[in-house]
């Protein structure tokens, strides 16, 4: 729902043309207004809110004062060093981020785009290293016995080469992390395999923009997948799947370069 300040709003119309659902028209006033009917099809991603230069339109509750105004964005050459320089860390400090840290970490995360502006992501995060250690104890259980089934020699055949590493406890797969973020999403959202990948791809950028180590993790995914006693750590909500993992927390290795990828293919049809 659309609020709107006569006495501010000069009739532009902008909202009305950035409204990907075409639900704002003209009252009978002249003040821009979502009839009740169209109500529905708002998708409440606040573009009129965003676009209006007057300051005059409120979404959802959502007034202008609450929203930050348009600032300077990192310039192309320092993004691109972003690109470049982000790494996966597979090397940590052992302590916990500062807590200022986190919090703007998960701020962030309200503005992660999803398809139909669906806002039902869901993320489990671990914010303190000893909470890690459930997910660690599990993860050496599982991975025992996978080795001593035989069943790691059948779908990881190389893995012999760290056989007693694996039994020994070596943490292949949480890295010594002492944070973890994990997203899912509801299994009927239109677009959540796309919208999780997004959600860790932003965070991972904004994560290294402060100097915070990040690494994707797919062994936990799969595990997380795969077996539910793991799953249910998670204390996911009912009718949501696991969609991706990423580890985080200080660095204890730096890069004194970027590294040097071959490209990908790009098609030009
Ligand atoms: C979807 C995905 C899953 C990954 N899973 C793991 C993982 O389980 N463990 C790990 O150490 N690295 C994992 N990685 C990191 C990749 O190995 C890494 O991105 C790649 O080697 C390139 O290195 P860079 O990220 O430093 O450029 C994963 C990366 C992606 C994108």
């Amino acid at each position: 729902m659309i609020t709107v300040d006569p006495s501010k709003c000069t009739r532009c119309g902008r909202c009305i043309a950035d409204c990907i659902v075409q639900v704002i028209h003209m009252d009978k006033n002249g003040v821009p207004a979502i009839p009740e009917q169209a109500e529905q099809y708002c998708m409440g991603c606040q573009h009129c809110l965003a676009v209006c230069p007057a300051a005059a339109l409120a979404c959802d509750g959502h007034t202008p004062e609450n929203c930050v105004p348009a600032g300077p964005l990192p310039d192309e050459s320092r993004m691109m060093n972003l690109i470049r320089q982000r790494r996966s860390v597979r090397n940590y400090r052992p302590e916990n981020l500062p807590p200022e840290t986190m919090t703007k970490l998960l701020d962030s995360l309200r503005w992660i785009p999803t398809g139909c502006n669906d806002h039902r992501l869901a993320f489990t995060v671990i914010d303190d290293k000893a909470k890690m250690e459930p997910f660690r104890a599990r993860m050496r259980k599982i991975t025992r016995f996978l080795i001593k089934s035989g069943i790691m020699r059948i779908v990881y055949p190389g893995y012999k080469r760290f056989e007693a590493a694996l039994l020994g406890g070596r943490d292949f797969v949480f890295r010594g992390a002492p944070h973890m973020i994990v997203v899912a999403s509801p299994k009927d959202a239109p677009c959540g395999k796309t919208d999780v990948s997004i959600a860790l791809t932003q965070f991972d950028l904004y994560a290294q923009s402060l100097g915070v180590a990040t690494c994707w993790c797919g062994f936990a995914y799969y595990a997380f997948t795969l077996n539910r006693g793991m799953r249910k750590l998670l204390r996911l909500p009912k009718g949501y799947r696991v969609g991706a993992v990423m580890l985080f927390g200080p660095p204890a290795v730096t890069y004194p370069r970027a590294t040097d990828p071959e490209p990908y293919t790009i098609i030009r049809p």
